[in-house]
C-alpha cells in the first residue's frame, strides 16, 4: 500500500542529491542552529544560511521589517557575523547535521566575493555556494552585480574560479529587464544552479509621518505577494537555461510548491513564512509526502508531471 511514509520526495540540483525539494531560505533561517530546537533540520532537504561577507556587519537601523498587504518588507541591511566568525562558531555546529548546508555569499566587489569563498573554500561541511548578485557594486557606482548580463557574468566567473570544490547556485536579482538573458550569463560563467529570486524593491510609507515605515527610506518585498510574479521568471529562466532551477518567492502551503516545480524548478526554498511559522518547512515537507500519496503517485517527479498533464 502507498503510505505518505514511503513516498520518495528526493530530487537532484546538479551535482546535489536533497532528500526532499524544500530549504529554508537565506536570510530567514538564522544560521540554522536557532531553528533547531523548532526544526529537525536532518529533515529538511537543505538550508542556505545568512548572507555572509568578509567582515561582520553590524545591518540598517530599526526598523528592518514591516508588514504589508500579502507581503513583508525588509531591509535588514545584510546583518551577519562575518565569514571568519561563521566558519569558527557556526559550521562546528552545523556539521553535525546531514542535511545540505549551503553559505549565501554576497560583497560589494569582486574581490569581496572571491574572499569569502576562499575562506569557505578551507572549511569543511558546505554543500555549496549561493551567490547574492543583488548587492551595490561600489567600483561601478554601485549598480547591482545582478542587474546587467556583463557584470553577472564577471562576478560569476571570479566566483567559479574560486569555488573550486563545491556546487556555485546563483541567486538572481528578480528587477532586470530580461531575466533570461541574465540567466543565460550566469550560466555560461560555469553556474550550476540558479536560485530564482531575491526581494523586490519596494517602500512603506507610514501616513502619520510621511516617512518610511523601515528604518532605510526603503527595503526588499517578499511573502505571498510575490509569488505569482516569481512564478513567471522562473518559468522563464526554465525556457532560457538547461542547469537546475531553485524557486522562491511566497511559499507557504504545499500547493506553492508544486506550482514552483510545475513549471519546472528542481526544489523550492521558503523565506517569509518561517516568521509566520518556524516550522512550516517541516510541514511542507509532510503536507508534500500526503499530496504525491494521495495523487497515487510514489515518487516527487511523478506527481509533477501529473500536474503537469493537467496543466496541459
Ligand atoms: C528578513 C530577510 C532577510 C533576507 N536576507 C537575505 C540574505 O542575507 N541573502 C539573500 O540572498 N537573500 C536574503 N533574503 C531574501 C530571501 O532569501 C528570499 O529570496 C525572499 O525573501 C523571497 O522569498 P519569500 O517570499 O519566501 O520570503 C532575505 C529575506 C528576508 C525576508
Amino acid at each position: 500500500m502507498n503510505t505518505a511514509a514511503a513516498v520518495d520526495l528526493s530530487v537532484q540540483v546538479g551535482a546535489l542529491r536533497l532528500r526532499n525539494p524544500i530549504l529554508a531560505a537565506s536570510g530567514t533561517f538564522g544560521y540554522g542552529i536557532e531553528f533547531a530546537h523548532l526544526v529537525d533540520l536532518n529533515l529538511l532537504g537543505g538550508l542556505v544560511v545568512k548572507g555572509l561577507s568578509r567582515e561582520p556587519i553590524e545591518g540598517a537601523p530599526p526598523p528592518r521589517i514591516v508588514e504589508t498587504p500579502s507581503g513583508m518588507l525588509n531591509a535588514i541591511g545584510l546583518q551577519n557575523v562575518g565569514v571568519r566568525a561563521f566558519v569558527a562558531e557556526k559550521l562546528p555546529v552545523l556539521r553535525k547535521y546531514v542535511t545540505p548546508v549551503l553559505a549565501n555569499v554576497f560583497g560589494n566587489t569582486l574581490k569581496d566575493y572571491v574572499e569569502v569563498i576562499r575562506t569557505l573554500e578551507d572549511a569543511e561541511g558546505l554543500a555549496g555556494y549561493e551567490l547574492n548578485i543583488s548587492c551595490p557594486n561600489i567600483k561601478r557606482g554601485g549598480i547591482q552585480f545582478g542587474g546587467t548580463p556583463a557584470t553577472v557574468s564577471e562576478v560569476v566567473t571570479a566566483a567559479r574560479r574560486a569555488a573550486v570544490n563545491r556546487p556555485l547556485w546563483v541567486k538572481l536579482s528578480p528587477l532586470v529587464a530580461d531575466i533570461g538573458l541574465i540567466a543565460r550569463s550566469a550560466a555560461e560563467a560555469g553556474a550550476d544552479a540558479l536560485t530564482v529570486a531575491n526581494t523586490y524593491p519596494a517602500m512603506a510609507i507610514d501616513p502619520r509621518t510621511g516617512k518610511s515605515r523601515l528604518g532605510n527610506p526603503t527595503g526588499g518585498l517578499s511573502g505571498p505577494a510575490i509569488k505569482p510574479i516569481t512564478l513567471r521568471l522562473v518559468w522563464e529562466v526554465r525556457k532560457t537555461v538547461e542547469i537546475p532551477v531553485v524557486g522562491l518567492g511566497g511559499v507557504e502551503k504545499v500547493e506553492d510548491v508544486l506550482d514552483y516545480l510545475s513549471v519546472g524548478a528542481s526544489a523550492v526554498q521558503v523565506g517569509t513564512a518561517s516568521f509566520a511559522d518556524p516550522a512550516v518547512t517541516r510541514r511542507l515537507v509532510d503536507g508534500l509526502a500526503e499530496a504525491v500519496c494521495d495523487a497515487k503517485c510514489f515518487t516527487i517527479n511523478d506527481i509533477v508531471s501529473y500536474f503537469a498533464a493537467e496543466i496541459g
